[in-house]
């Protein structure tokens, strides 16, 4: 009984390293010897999913061409890691608020005729998107006329499913400021359940969209004038850094900026930005 339980959850190396491989060129994750027992663990969501028995088969089907079509978006669904937070490394929202919105209302990047155009590269669930609304929304009600858009992409379709819903538990919205929870957030009728929505008016300004940032066009319209790219090159080598960097920047305006997560940095990369703040970078003019 222990053996065949055993036999069940055990990921052998040689399906590992098939796993490494289809992770790598689908996702540009670097799945680590490291991260086999996250793997293995994160794997067996899928086998209660499908009912299939054991790893070992459950692979078999993932290689198979009927699983490459319809299993690999589930695999990679519970293979990326979505932890996010409303408010993630707050210092960035000063630094927009404080340092960037005037600067960009003042070079007239951001106008009545121009809205503000940012994307939440790697969105997860939302809450990162949704931060940027809040802060937009506070900011635009300061300045007549401005108008603001958030794109939010991811490649998990279940954490942009949860994105798009827009309702998070209590324990969620703790780092969201008292008077922003009033304003920007509607409490369950079902009061048992502890759960809240993102309002409608703000809820319209966010679009979620699935984009892979190892694909070589990410058919976005329009130039964006802030990109937060926070906590995503983690997952990814440094060729794979340069390449998703230099890519972004063609859909960012001149003079435009990239975030980066507190544990990232673009130090010896050969890339068109200019270092503003310690996790903060600026395109340079001189770039396309
Ligand atoms: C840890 S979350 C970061 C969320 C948010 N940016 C933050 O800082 O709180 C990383 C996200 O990157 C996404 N991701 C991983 N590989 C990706 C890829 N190749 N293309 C797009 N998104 C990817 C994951 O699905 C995950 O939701």
């Amino acid at each position: 009984m222990v053996t065949e339980k055993l036999k069940s959850v055990h990921l052998s190396e040689k399906n590992f390293g098939r796993l490494q491989y289809l992770i790598k060129t689908q996702c540009g994750i670097n799945m680590t010897p490291g991260k086999k027992t996250m793997v293995q663990a994160r794997l067996q969501k899928r086998l209660r999913s499908t009912g299939i028995e054991t790893i070992s088969e459950y692979c078999d089907y993932l290689f198979s061409h009927e699983g490459m079509k319809n299993e690999l978006v589930h695999m990679i669904d519970v293979i990326t890691t979505n932890k996010t937070d409303f408010f993630r490394e707050s210092a960035h929202f000063d630094i927009l608020t404080k340092r960037i919105l005037p600067e960009m209302i003042q070079s007239r990047q951001w106008s009545i005729y121009k809205p503000l155009q940012v994307w939440s590269a790697g969105c997860a669930t939302g809450e990162e998107a949704y931060t940027l609304a809040m802060i937009l929304n506070e900011y635009a009600m300061n300045h007549e006329g401005l108008k603001f858009s958030v794109l939010a992409t991811d490649i998990s379709t279940k954490a942009l499913e949860e994105a798009k819903l827009g309702i998070y538990h209590f324990d969620k919205i703790e780092s969201v400021p008292a008077e922003m929870k009033k304003k920007y957030l509607l409490r369950s009728k079902d009061r048992k359940k502890r759960l809240v929505r993102i309002i409608p008016e703000l809820r319209k300004n966010v679009q979620f969209e699935r984009l892979n940032l190892i694909e070589d066009d990410y058919r976005i319209g329009g130039h964006m004038n802030i990109i937060f790219l926070r906590n995503v090159l983690i997952y990814f080598d440094r060729m794979m850094h340069e390449k998703i960097l230099n890519r972004i920047s063609l859909h960012l305006t001149h003079g435009g900026y990239v975030f980066v997560g507190h544990a990232e940095t673009l130090h010896g990369l050969n890339v068109p930005y200019t270092q503003v703040f310690p996790t903060v970078y600026k395109k340079m003019m001189s770039h396309n």
